[in-house]
């Protein structure tokens, strides 16, 4: 079975220079799909604009908590619209980031996580969500919505925040970062969640995997996560992009599609 990189953002303007190249290239190479998750309404557009010229694109659709200062009810209607497009799969990237010091105020980005966090509910679509240093508010929020599911992108939470999550239907998607030597909590998070619901991505341009840390990444350098779960999981290399292609399927609802 190829690859499924459940996240990446080839919209960015990091693949300005070669984004046809890079994207007509996957599918030879083993990466038979990709979801790529908007930021903010004009990004979203563009998701979508790439899902309805690479049929293994898939997109979705929301406002990122780093992005979300000064939207508007405009960019809510525009994401709602785009959620009808038969090629959108998820609301995402939404969330909460307290990170960087200059992100829109706290209280802010919880309104408009809340926000979106409704329409999936209205709409019945799983969502994609980001949480950096905002695990305790993330999980509150989430737990708001009990009827939402999706995945914790690049989960960062303890293993007692990732047992609530997969008790309650969730996925955790996995990045480049557990290549790292320093990665402490991936190994622990790993130990307890089932095969069932670990989905790998790249969030590329970013978090590219040891040994190409340092330069921009793209869904080729999938493999070094594979191979990382595959060993902390004990099963093959094949068996956990087997697993994780099946995973990625149901978590985004495309069993008949793909
Ligand atoms: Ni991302």
């Amino acid at each position: 079975m190829p690859i499924f990189d459940t996240h990446a953002h080839y919209d960015s303007n990091g693949f300005n220079a070669d984004r046809d190249e890079v994207l007509s290239a996957l599918p030879a190479i083993g990466v038979g799909l990709v979801v790529d998750p908007g930021c903010d309404a004009e990004s979203s557009r563009k998701a979508v604009a790439l899902a309805e010229q690479y049929p293994h694109v898939y997109a979705a659709v929301g406002i990122h908590p780093e992005d979300c200062a000064g939207c508007t009810d405009a960019d809510f209607d525009a994401i709602r619209a785009l959620c009808g497009h038969e090629k959108v799969v998820a609301i995402g990237e939404i969330g909460l980031d307290y990170y960087w010091a200059e992100n829109p105020p706290r209280e802010f980005q919880q309104a408009v996580f809340r926000r979106q966090m409704e329409l999936a509910q209205k709409l019945d679509l799983p969502v994609i969500i980001h949480d950096r240093e905002a695990h305790g508010d993330s999980l509150a929020i989430v737990l708001e919505y009990p009827e939402v599911r999706g995945v914790f992108h690049c989960f960062s939470g303890s293993p007692e925040m990732a047992a609530e999550l997969l008790k309650r239907g969730w996925y955790l998607g996995f990045d480049g970062p557990i290549t790292y030597k320093n990665a402490k909590r991936a190994p622990e998070v790993a130990a307890i969640i089932p095969l069932d619901r670990i989905v790998v991505e790249t969030d590329a341009p970013y978090l590219t995997p040891v040994p190409y840390r340092g330069k921009r990444n793209d869904s080729r350098y999938l493999p070094y996560v594979i191979e990382k779960l595959a060993e902390w999981k004990g099963v093959t290399a094949e068996e956990m992009m087997n697993i994780t292609w099946e995973n990625g399927l149901r978590l985004f609802g495309l069993g008949g599609r793909a």
